[in-house]
């Protein structure tokens, strides 16, 4: 979370994936089911060029499964094996081992009938820092031995992770680096709590958050903190900051004078909505041309 990506580690970020996709037969990309074009490296293909991969869109527990639906087809019509999982309860992770020997069944089948018993498939995790590589590795290995933290430049010795007999797992996964340059991408990041809350302000983040909602999910802001506000025009911001102050109001974030204290109701809103106060909501859907 704490990376500072300069072109310098980026660079860095790359080589070592490079070095590690000699070892592997297989990429788990993985990204957030809540954001999953903003939670992807913008070099993803160039980096991974022909290794064969699926795509996991984790933490499925808190994005909207019907756009978690969308988002599973917008992969297949691109080519790619794309399903969703939740590291946390290990919810679908089972599934990852026989998606990869789909997805590699040639490979397996040329080995068979050349006489060769396929040896465990080897696999690597790749993400953007907080995306669940670390939860991911851990529940897969049955056990906590995965490397903490995200220091990219940090070498190690690599360390194969058993995953039954059928897989083995490198154990430090791939870290790479999001599309920051785009504001869009930067702020749904920011909300799901993925960028640092001082490169971007709470206030700014929250009324994304909310506008979002408001747009796609207004119902659940009405069922969770009984918002009366019904917004006509999302364009118009003072329909956006009526709702977050109705919401600190109603949630006591007051300042001397009665002033609504839109940082407090910031934080709040955002401390929900990551963990999955407000229902399972997705910010991002595929081919969403408006800009929020
Ligand atoms: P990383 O290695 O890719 O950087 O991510 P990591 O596994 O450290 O996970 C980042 C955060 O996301 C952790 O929460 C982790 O618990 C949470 N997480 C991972 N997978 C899932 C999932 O499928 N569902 C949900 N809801 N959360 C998930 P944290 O608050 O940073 O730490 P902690 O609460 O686990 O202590």
């Amino acid at each position: 979370m704490a990376i500072q990506w300069f072109p310098g580690h980026m660079t860095r970020a790359r080589r070592q994936i490079q070095e590690k996709l000699k070892l592997i037969d297989i990429v788990i990309e993985l990204l957030d089911a809540r954001v999953p074009l903003s939670s992807r490296n913008p070099m993803i293909d160039e980096i991974l060029q022909d290794k064969p991969r699926m795509v996991v869109l984790n933490k499925s527990d808190l994005a909207d499964p019907q756009v978690t639906e969308q988002w599973v087809n917008y992969f297949a019509e691109a080519g790619l094996n794309a399903f969703p999982i939740d590291a946390s309860s290990g919810h679908r992770v089972g599934d990852i081992i026989p998606k990869a020997k789909f997805i590699l069944a040639d490979k397996i089948q040329r080995q068979l009938n050349k006489g060769i018993n396929p040896r465990a498939i080897r696999a690597l995790i790749v993400g953007i820092p907080n995306v669940g590589k670390s939860t991911l590795i851990n529940k897969m290995a049955g056990k906590n031995i995965a490397a903490t933290g995200d220091k990219p430049g940090v070498t190690k010795g690599q360390q194969w992770i058993k995953v039954g007999t059928e897989m083995e797992l490198l154990d430090t996964p791939g870290i790479l680096w999001p599309k920051f340059e785009d504001q869009q991408v930067g702020y749904r990041l920011a909300t799901i709590g993925s960028i640092k809350e001082e490169i971007l302000h709470i206030d700014d983040i929250a009324f994304y958050a909310v506008r979002y909602m408001a747009k796609h999910y207004l119902a659940n802001l009405q069922e969770r903190y009984g918002v009366q506000h019904v917004p006509e025009d999302l364009e118009d911001n003072r329909e956006v900051v009526e709702i977050m102050e109705e919401i600190g109001r109603k949630r006591g974030c007051i300042v001397s004078g009665g002033r609504v204290d839109l940082d407090k109701a910031s934080m709040l809103i955002l401390r929900e909505l990551r963990a999955g106060k407000m229902g399972r909501i997705s910010l991002e859907r595929p081919n969403e041309q408006e800009v929020f």
